[in-house]
Parts: structure tokens; sequence; C-alpha cells
């Protein structure tokens, strides 16, 4: 089945309400540096990054390659559910010791003790600053937990000392304290008040054990956290119930944090293509966070911190096989990390731990999953290429008609510099759309082609600085692609491949992918581009 749909452009009318692009940033905020981030279990921390004796190289390989693309190596958060299980055990000879409880995760333990050897793993990756989280859930319920903060405040402060420090974490989704589906740490009255009450203990506790142990970091221009790092918006504890109480009196929370889950790994009802490969449900999710993070600006705007994604994935639960692990997903972070971009968001942290259906790479040989970068890192690529070097990003989403398709804008310095097409329809080619077995026949991909008309372009003029060849305006298109939105290998991004096997993670260009493909913005500034069903276009200015 091909379905050819031809989106030509006769009026201006038409055109505004429809797929217009405006060649200059009208409404856009900027985004930061390292847009396209991480964050990293904490009990998963040690085998993502090694430590000094064994380094992983292969994880620090996937982050310069995102280096190369955007100029700066992805900030990287640590924490999650287990940071808040974590206790300190001076004596403990290796990084973590980790016991299984399978009644409340089969993916991560919740006993944790960490030895001294754990800080080591902020020794192993260059230029990468990080966030180091804290535990309040024992933090400030238990007395191990409390001596837990004051003998790693020292430890962590020290390993993130010489321009390594990025912010602190202190409670990883406090909001689901008292109701955890791991177990609750906090008992039913716990509200914003104790949370409020029980958050200025803990981070004034820190800054004078910074004061005293690493004074630079206590210093106003360093020392702050991401916060509040709720789980969602939908929870008992609401993030601007909390500021209103006082959470940031300090004037220390230096960057909003909020996390967000599309859905759940067993929620029924979720599928790849009406959950993640739906633009609409992943503007939904984005919206809802934007509406809180507005009522927190609303009460100060003044003192109200950026907002960013602290944590973030497809689905929580650590992911579903089939979706969260497939091509299509590739193609939701893609959506999500450039939707949360025009929204005002100015960084994404998606998070990753060991065997994690979602994880963008596997750093380690388990018995449940190979070492390998997975499908979700081609996305992760993909934003990084749209989002390019340039200091000045900014993200406008362009409305398209239909669910299963997104495109966004991109300018450098207020110039249109790209055009990204999303389509998310999807496409299967092996049985069962599980990945493995090649189908026999598989069906035909259908192609959309997509036409932009670049408004504020004028006959012969140069849209961006980037392009101007021989009077005509040549765009660039590289690809996201792969056999379908089921494939969980074979995957490339601009005919490169950064598959573990080939070269360690770092990019191997393909010789089986087309690649070097140009398309010309007529007389009129309109400009073409055919996508096939599950895949990508990138056009570059
Ligand atoms: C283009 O700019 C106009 C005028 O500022 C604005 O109304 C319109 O929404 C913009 N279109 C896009 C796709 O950003
Ligand atoms: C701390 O580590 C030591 C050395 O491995 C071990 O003997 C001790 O049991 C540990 N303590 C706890 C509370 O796990
Ligand atoms: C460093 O990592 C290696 C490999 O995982 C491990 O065998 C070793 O015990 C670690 N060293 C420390 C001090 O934790
Ligand atoms: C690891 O933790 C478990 C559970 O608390 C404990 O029984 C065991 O002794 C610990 N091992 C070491 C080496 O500390
Ligand atoms: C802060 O919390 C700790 C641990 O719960 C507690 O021991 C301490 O007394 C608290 N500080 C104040 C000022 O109440
Ligand atoms: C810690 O929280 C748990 C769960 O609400 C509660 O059962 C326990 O009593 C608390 N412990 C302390 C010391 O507050
Ligand atoms: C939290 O609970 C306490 C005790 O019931 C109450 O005094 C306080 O107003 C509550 N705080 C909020 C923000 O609801
Ligand atoms: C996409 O999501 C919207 C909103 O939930 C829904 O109405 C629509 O049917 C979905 N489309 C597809 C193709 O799943
Ligand atoms: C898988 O590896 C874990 C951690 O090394 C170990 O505890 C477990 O027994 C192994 N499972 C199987 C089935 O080999
Ligand atoms: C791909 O396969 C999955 C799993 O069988 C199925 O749910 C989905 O509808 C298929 N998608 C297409 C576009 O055929
Ligand atoms: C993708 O499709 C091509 C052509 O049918 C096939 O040769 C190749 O093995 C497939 N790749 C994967 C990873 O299945
Ligand atoms: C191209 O080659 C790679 C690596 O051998 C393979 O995984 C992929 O499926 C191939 N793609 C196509 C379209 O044949």
């Amino acid at each position: 089945m091909k379905h050819t749909i031809i989106f030509f452009l006769l009026t201006r009318e038409l055109v505004k309400s429809q797929f217009l692009v405006n060649t200059t940033a009208t409404s856009a905020s900027e985004i930061f540096d390292g847009f396209v981030s991480f964050s990293i279990e904490f009990s998963s921390f040690p085998d993502f990054a090694g430590n000094n004796s064994h380094p992983n190289t292969f994880s620090d390989n996937l982050l310069e390659n995102i280096k190369h693309l955007t100029g700066t190596k992805p900030y990287i958060r640590v924490g999650g559910n287990t940071q808040d299980y974590a206790l300190y055990n001076a004596s403990l000879p290796y990084a973590l010791n980790g016991t299984f409880d399978p009644k409340r995760s089969l993916d991560y333990p919740t006993t944790i003790y960490i030895g001294p050897s754990y800080f080591e793993s902020y020794n192993t990756w260059k230029d990468v600053k990080f966030s180091h989280g804290f535990n309040l859930g024992l933090g400030a319920n238990t007395s191990a937990g409390w001596q837990t903060l004051l003998d790693t405040v020292p430890l962590a402060c020290k390993a993130l000392s010489g321009g390594k420090f990025y912010l602190w974490g202190y409670g990883n989704e406090p909001d689901l304290f008292s109701t955890a589906a791991q177990g609750p740490v906090r008992p039913p009255s716990w509200n914003e008040s104790t949370y409020v009450w029980q958050w200025h203990n803990g981070t004034r506790t820190m800054h004078a054990l910074l004061q005293q142990h690493c004074p630079d970091l206590a210093h106003e221009s360093q020392y702050g956290y991401m916060a509040p790092s709720h789980g969602g918006v939908g929870n008992r504890l609401k993030a601007h119930v909390s500021w209103a109480a006082g959470l940031n009196n300090d004037r220390n929370i230096k960057l909003y944090s909020t996390h967000n889950y599309i859905s759940g790994a067993t929620t029924p009802g979720v599928t790849l293509q009406s959950t993640l490969l739906n633009h609409t449900v992943t503007a939904r999710s984005i919206n809802a966070q934007a509406a809180e993070y507005a009522r927190i600006l609303s009460l100060d705007p003044a003192t109200a911190p950026p907002p960013i994604f602290g944590e973030t994935n497809s689905l929580y639960n650590q992911g579903r096989p089939g979706l969260s692990n497939t091509f299509g997903a590739a193609l939701w972070v893609v959506d999500f990390n450039l939707y949360a971009a025009s929204k005002g968001f100015k960084r994404v942290h998606m998070h990753q731990g060991t065997n994690y259906r979602y994880a963008s790479w596997q750093p380690i040989e388990t018995n449940i999953t190979n070492i390998g970068t997975k499908p979700p890192y081609y996305g992760n690529i993909a934003t990084a290429a749209a989002l390019g070097k340039h200091g000045n990003v900014e993200v406008v989403a362009v409305p398209l008609r239909y669910h299963r398709e997104a495109a966004y804008a991109v300018y450098h310095d207020g110039i249109l510099s790209r055009v990204v097409v999303i389509n998310m329809r999807g496409y299967n080619t092996t049985i069962g759309g599980e990945g493995l077995i090649a189908l026999p026949n598989p069906p035909k991909r259908g192609s959309v082609e997509y036409v932009f008309q670049l408004a504020g372009f004028e006959r012969g003029s140069s849209v961006n600085v980037n392009v101007a060849v021989g009077g005509k305006q040549k765009v660039k298109i590289q690809r996201l692609t792969a056999n379908g939105s089921d494939a969980i290998t074979g995957i490339s991004w601009d005919g490169w491949s950064y598959n573990y096997e080939l070269d360690e993670g770092r990019p191997v260009k393909l010789g089986n992918v087309t690649t070097g493909e140009e398309v010309e913005v007529d007389g009129e500034g309109r400009v073409k581009v055919g996508v096939e069903d599950s895949s990508a276009a990138l056009l570059v200015f």
C-alpha cells in the first residue's frame, strides 16, 4: 500500500495554517548547551562509567559522538529510585553491593551499599559534568540514611571538584515517597510541607559540609540543585505547592527538574503506534509538564529557575520489549526531545540503566542483555544532529495534519537552519513485529511527500548563512533509517552506524545506505522532501 500524500500549497492562507516554516525565529526560546543529556540510574552508574582501573570506554565513545555533533559532552545526572536506597559502607572493597528483592523490583536492587570506590566512576569520562543524587528517602528517615549524607557529601564533592560539578540532587521523585510501588518510604501524612522541611534540613546540612570540605563548591556561583525531581504532574505532591511552601526559599534550585514517562511498561492498551509513535500523545504529556512549570513561574517569574527534564524516557518501569527497544522508540526520542525544546525545556536527560529495555545502550555484558548500542541511541544522535553545534539554538514545532507525523524548525541565531520531519507511521518487516525473524514478503513501504513553504523567503535571497550555492538554495538531506519501526538492529543515521560490534560505538560509515542527497528550494521558497514510513529526515539549509 503506497500512500503518497502531496500537501501542495496553493495560497498563502493555506500555507499559514499548515506548513509554514518561518525563516527567522519568532517566539522560540533558546535551549542550553548539552540539550541531549542523560540520567543514569544510581545503582547502574559503575556499570556505565567503570572505575579508575577499568574505565568504560564504550560509553565514552557514545558520549563523544554526541559532542562531535553538538560541541558539548552530554551532562550526566546520576540518580533515580536507587539513589534513595543507597547507604554508605566505608569498608566495602568495591563500588556497590546491591541486593534484589523481586517483590519490589526485578530491574534494580532495593537494598544498596556503596563503598568509597563508587566515586571513582566520576573520573572516567573526559569533559563531562555530573549531578550526584543524595538519599532523601532513607536520608531523612533513618539514622543510617542521615549518616550516609554526612559521609558522602565530602566524597562526592571531592570527586566532582575541578570542573566536573553540574548540580546536586536530593531525593528522587519525593512526590511518590508515600505511595511508591517499590515500597513507601514515608507515611501517608507525607505532604509538601514535610518535604520542604526535610529538604531545608538536608540541603542546609550539605551546604555546611561543602563549606568545610569543598569550599569552592559551596560558593554561590557553583552551589545548587536540580529539583524537585518529581515523578510526574499527576501525583499526590505537586511541584507548585512545594514551591509555594518555600522549597526554593534559599534560592539554590538552579534548574526546575521534572521527570516524565509517556506511559507504563505494563499499562494496558500501550502500543508502539498509539502510544509512542503518536505525536498527539507525546505533545499532551509534555504540555502537562509545561503547565505545571507555568504555575511555578507565575508564583515569581524572577526567581523561577529554567525547566529541564532531569529524568525521562518512553515507558516507566524500565520500558517494554518490542516497544521501548525498537527503532520506533528512536523516532519517539526525536519527537519527544524536539517537542520539549519547542515548549521551553532547556535540557533533556534520557534515563539509562543496566538491562533497561528503553536504554540507549547496554554498557556491559550481562546474562540478560548483550553489550551494545540500542535503537534509542540513534534518536539521541539524530536530535543532536538536528540541534547542531551553534551557540543560540531555538526549536519551533511545525503543526502537521496527522497524529503519526511531526516536524520541527531549528534556528541558529534566529535564522532557519534545519527542518526535521518524522514520519511515525508504523512499518514492520519482521515476524510478529519482534525484530528477530525477517518476514519473507514484507509489505510495500509507504512514503509521504512533505512540502514546506519558507515564509520570509525572498526570491534570490539566501535563506541563511550556511548555504547559497549558485543562486539556488541547496538543502542537504540526512536520514534516520532502519528496515522498519520493529527493527532492533541495522539502524543508521546519515549512513553511520555506532554499533558496538563494529568499532566499540565509534562511527562507521555503512556501505549499504544512500547518503549525500540534496534538494533545492524552488523559486517560490518551497522545499519538498519524501519521507518513508517509520523514518525521519533532516533538511540542512
Ligand atoms: C511564523 O511567524 C508568524 C509571525 O510571527 C507566526 O504567527 C507563526 O505562527 C509562525 N509560524 C511558525 C511555523 O512558527
Ligand atoms: C560493610 O562492608 C564490610 C566489608 O565487605 C562487610 O563485612 C559488612 O558486612 C558491610 N556492612 C553492611 C552493613 O553491609
Ligand atoms: C573496578 O572495576 C572492575 C571491573 O568491573 C572490578 O573488577 C574492580 O573490583 C573495580 N575496582 C574497585 C576498586 O571497585
Ligand atoms: C551486601 O549486602 C547484603 C545485604 O545487605 C549483605 O547481606 C552482605 O553481607 C553485603 N556484602 C558485603 C560484602 O558487604
Ligand atoms: C535534620 O534531620 C536529621 C535526620 O532526620 C535530624 O537528626 C536532625 O535533628 C534534623 N535537624 C534539625 C535542625 O532538626
Ligand atoms: C520511615 O518511613 C517508613 C514508611 O513510611 C515508616 O514506616 C518508618 O517508620 C519511617 N521511619 C522513621 C524512622 O521515621
Ligand atoms: C501537610 O500536613 C500538615 C499536617 O496535617 C498540615 O499542617 C499542612 O498544612 C499540610 N501541608 C500542605 C501543603 O498541605
Ligand atoms: C493518537 O492519539 C490520539 C490521542 O490519544 C488518538 O485520538 C488517536 O487515535 C491516536 N492515533 C493513533 C494512530 O494511534
Ligand atoms: C545472572 O547474573 C546475576 C548477576 O551476576 C546473577 O546473580 C544471576 O544468578 C545470573 N542468573 C543466571 C540465570 O545465570
Ligand atoms: C507491527 O507489529 C505489531 C506487533 O505484531 C502490531 O501490533 C502492529 O500493528 C504492526 N504494525 C504495522 C504497521 O503493521
Ligand atoms: C534489512 O533488510 C535488508 C534487505 O531486505 C536485509 O538484507 C537485512 O538483513 C535487514 N537487516 C536487518 C537488521 O534485519
Ligand atoms: C546495512 O548493513 C548493516 C550492517 O551490516 C545491516 O545491519 C543493515 O541491516 C543493512 N541495511 C540494509 C537496508 O540492508
